[in-house]
């Protein structure tokens, strides 16, 4: 995969130009001890992420779950398609088009869009099947394949890309990343229930 070499240089803001006055402001976590550090952002993409990965790897237990029974496995991909759907889309749109643009990330980009793609596909399949086994089926490939995407971000491409960027670029994305949200949920791209095999109605929380 993406292997270190020079390192680059991103241009695309110069310090000189932060703002101070946006409407999505910039929330610093003070360390325990300490003024003014700024170790983290609310708006650091890589912060929203890896928040946003966790109710999905949350439901990728119970999809996977040996001891869950069918109806909640269901129920709990239901949720996922959602969160999945919203989660996925936007950070295409921001963070995997800002890394196809970056020499050394470009790599890690393209194959986050595949395998969101793989996703996709079988989120779509499982939502047709209209046979309970074949939709539990392709419910525990979503899960696996999911995990594995999901472990894959946080232990290789999210580490990589922090290092070759600056927070203020990562909050640029973040911000985006934000609006690409809400815009997805506020068009109820985050539910798609176009199949009629799943009984009840969904929640409306992603
Ligand atoms: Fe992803
Ligand atoms: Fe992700």
């Amino acid at each position: 995969m993406a292997k270190k070499k020079k390192k680059m240089k991103m241009t695309a803001k110069s310090p000189a130009k932060k703002k101070t006055n946006k409407k999505t402001k910039t929330k610093m976590k003070m360390s325990s001890k300490g003024r003014g550090k700024s170790v983290e952002s609310d708006q650091d993409i890589v912060a929203l992420i890896l928040a946003d990965h966790k109710p999905l790897k949350q439901l990728i237990k119970t999809m996977k779950s040996e001891r869950a029974e069918d109806s909640e496995k269901i129920q709990a991909f239901k949720e996922f398609a959602k969160l999945l759907t919203v989660h996925a889309k936007s950070e295409e749109e921001s963070l995997y088009v800002y890394m196809k643009k970056v020499k050394d990330l470009r790599e890690h980009g393209f194959e986050g869009q595949v395998e969101h793609n793989l996703a996709d596909q079988v989120v779509e399949e499982a939502k047709r099947a209209s046979e309970k086994e074949l939709k539990l089926a392709q419910i525990k490939v979503l899960a696996e394949l999911v995990e594995h995407h999901i472990e894959e971000e946080e232990e290789e491409m999210l580490p990589e890309f922090k290092k070759e960027t600056n927070l203020e670029d990562r909050e640029d994305i973040g911000r985006h990343y934000l609006a690409l949200k809400e815009e997805l949920i506020s068009e109820g791209s985050d539910d798609a229930p176009r199949e009629k095999d799943i009984p009840r109605q969904p929640h409306h929380n992603a």
